[in-house]
């Protein structure tokens, strides 16, 4: 037994997700909390929402709202659909708590104490009829390669160019549409990453089995990247983690806030120190998952990530916990995702293309979400949605494998033999293959498991619930009850164990039928399989069991069309 210490990418506050948000991070890293959790392992699994930045406080005002309650509300939208979507965290936080504000003050205190941190003039945009310094996306004008006269201080949205507030024709503040807006001279706390570049190198060349695809991100941006300049890590926003505080190794920062990628990853370890308050246990709970001089010597830690994410948490969040000189434990592998098309193009969170977290569970349980996305996951490539393709999958995989599968044997041994495990014969030969063949795929999917391959997984899942498909066929228990009823309950016994077995198995996937199903088996034994043939005798003869309803019901064509249209835009 290990302790495994997973965080997921934390998703930011305005707004609903997405499924592509959804597979390129949460999902994934609660199927692997999930497996772990199953195998016995110790698990600490952490999320929360991203608060801060002028985001939030735009979608707040566009709300309008104040940005604390905006985001409290939000919260409580985003943790509903986490549950719903059955996302197993130890803790969802919020990275505007006061953990994560007294956590990120203390690195920034360490970093400016190792001389890591430098306080920079700069000049900047100050609206004197708002009587404040303005970030560059709160500056909107006339794009000057397009025309567009909403474009902002960073990029114009209609022709993607990427900007900087002098360019803008005819700027104006985005808070009050003033045009009284003038250079000021003004002071931010940068970060000098690039003191560290020689331990990040080190300890990223150092890692072993990290994907390629990490890797080589991280070292561009170490190399050629800006990546690793001297970042500026204040903003002159009211909404985030004060930059000054008592015992600042700085002064002047009154008004600005950290930047919200300083505070974002903090909150990892906040959240954790958030779910010790929640539950009630004391400092050293949380701490023996995080620091290395207090028990998390033994902790692997794992994080799931959009690819867009890898930068941060390959080079500034390592550089933050390095520069502050203290055992804090960093990360031991990271998981990142490509992304997930929506018919043909993009989701987009703008323009309400795509199916959202709230909608999705409106219209199908999790379950049927959880293996489509899971099992097609954007891993080595992007993956596309498409209503096809999640019609096909759901119906062939769940309804036509997994649920046909458990319906059939339950019904027949109803109909034969009551609704209790029959006795029946010893196992023969087609038994003991059967067994040879679900050992074979179990060491496989197990493999695939603790490498986080996921589509590989769900793949050999798919084909363990294939051999009970084609054991059945081939033992067709219906023909043999007329001659040798004896081996037909056997065979019966058999399926009836491998029910329980694929809940088992399945319950990282499809969590809510794997529990439909152990409660119609009237069997609370989850204990993971030693081997098949130990695993096809925990239902003993005479155990009774339920007949479950239909576990998973087929998408009609015309659900498909009607969704294709309602989810092709404008939400
Ligand atoms: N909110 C960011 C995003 O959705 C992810 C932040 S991850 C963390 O892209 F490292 F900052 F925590
Ligand atoms: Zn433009």
């Amino acid at each position: 037994m290990a302790r495994h210490l997973i965080t997921s990418a934390i998703p930011y506050i305005n707004g609903i997700k997405h499924l592509g948000n959804l597979v390129g991070s949460q999902l994934p890293a609660d199927l692997s909390a999930r497996y772990l959790r199953a195998r016995g392992h110790e698990v600490m699994f952490i999320c929360a929402t991203d608060e801060h930045g002028t985001p939030a406080e735009l979608a707040a005002a566009r709300a309008g709202k104040p940005v604390a309650d905006y985001c409290a509300e939000m919260w409580d939208v985003q943790k509903r659909l986490s549950d719903g979507f059955r996302l197993s965290f130890d803790h969802f936080g919020r990275s505007s708590s006061a953990r994560n504000h007294r956590l990120t003050q203390h690195f920034a205190r360490r970093l400016g104490e190792a001389g890591l941190v430098a306080v920079v003039a700069e000049r900047q945009v100050y609206s004197i009829e708002d009587e404040r310094f303005l970030p560059d996306r709160y500056i909107e004008g006339t794009c000057p390669n397009c025309g567009y006269e909403k474009a902002r201080g960073d990029q114009c949205e209609n022709c993607t160019m990427q900007l900087t507030p002098a360019q803008l024709i005819a700027p104006r503040s985005a808070v009050s549409g003033s045009t009284l807006l003038e250079l000021r001279e003004t002071r931010h706390l940068h970060l000098r990453q690039s003191a560290l570049r020689a331990r990040l190198r080190a300890w990223i060349t150092g890692q072993k089995g990290w994907p390629v695809l990490t890797t080589s991100i991280a070292l561009k941006w170490l190399d050629d990247g800006d990546g690793l300049q001297d970042r500026g890590i204040t903003r002159d926003l009211d909404w985030g983690v004060p930059a000054q505080f008592p015992g600042a190794p700085w002064e002047g920062m009154e008004g600005k806030v950290f930047y919200v990628w300083f505070d974002a990853p903090i909150e990892y370890i906040a959240a954790t120190a958030e779910w010790a308050d929640a539950t009630g246990a004391p400092d050293a709970a949380w701490r023996r998952w995080w620091r290395l001089d207090e028990g998390a010597e033994d902790v692997r830690y794992t994080q799931f990530m959009g690819k867009d994410n890898v930068p941060f948490h390959t080079l500034s969040f390592p550089a933050t916990i390095m520069g502050s000189d203290e055992p804090w434990k960093l990360v031991d592998y990271i998981k990142s995702f490509n992304y997930l098309t929506y018919d043909g193009g993009q989701f987009s969170t703008s323009q309400g293309r795509g199916v959202f977290m709230d909608q999705a569970l409106e219209i199908l349980p999790a379950d049927y979400w959880r293996w489509w996305l899971l099992s097609h996951a954007p891993e080595t490539s992007d993956s596309a949605f498409t209503w096809e393709g999640f019609q096909g999958g759901v119906n062939k995989d769940l309804a036509d494998v997994l649920g046909n599968f458990v319906s059939r044997v339950t019904k027949f041994c109803r109909s034969k033999f009551g609704e209790e495990v029959p006795a029946g014969g010893a196992p023969g030969a087609p038994e003991a293959s059967l067994c040879a063949a679900l050992d074979a795929r179990l060491a496989a999917y197990q493999a695939h498991m603790e490498a986080i391959e996921v589509r590989k997984a769900a793949a050999e899942l798919r084909a363990i619930w294939v051999l009970g498909n084609e054991y059945l066929q081939e033992a067709a228990p219906w023909s043999t009850v007329k001659a040798d009823p004896d081996r037909a309950a056997m065979q019966v016994r058999m399926g009836l164990n491998l029910i329980r077995l694929y809940a088992v198995l399945s319950r990282p996937f499809v969590p809510d039928a794997a529990e439909t199903i152990l409660r119609a088996l009237g069997c609370e034994d989850w204990s993971w399989p030693e081997g098949a043939t130990a695993a096809l005798e925990a239902l003993r003869p005479g155990h009774a069991f339920t007949t479950p309803d239909v576990l998973f019901r087929k998408i009609t064509d015309d659900e498909r069309a009607e969704w294709a249209v309602r989810f092709a835009g404008a939400r």
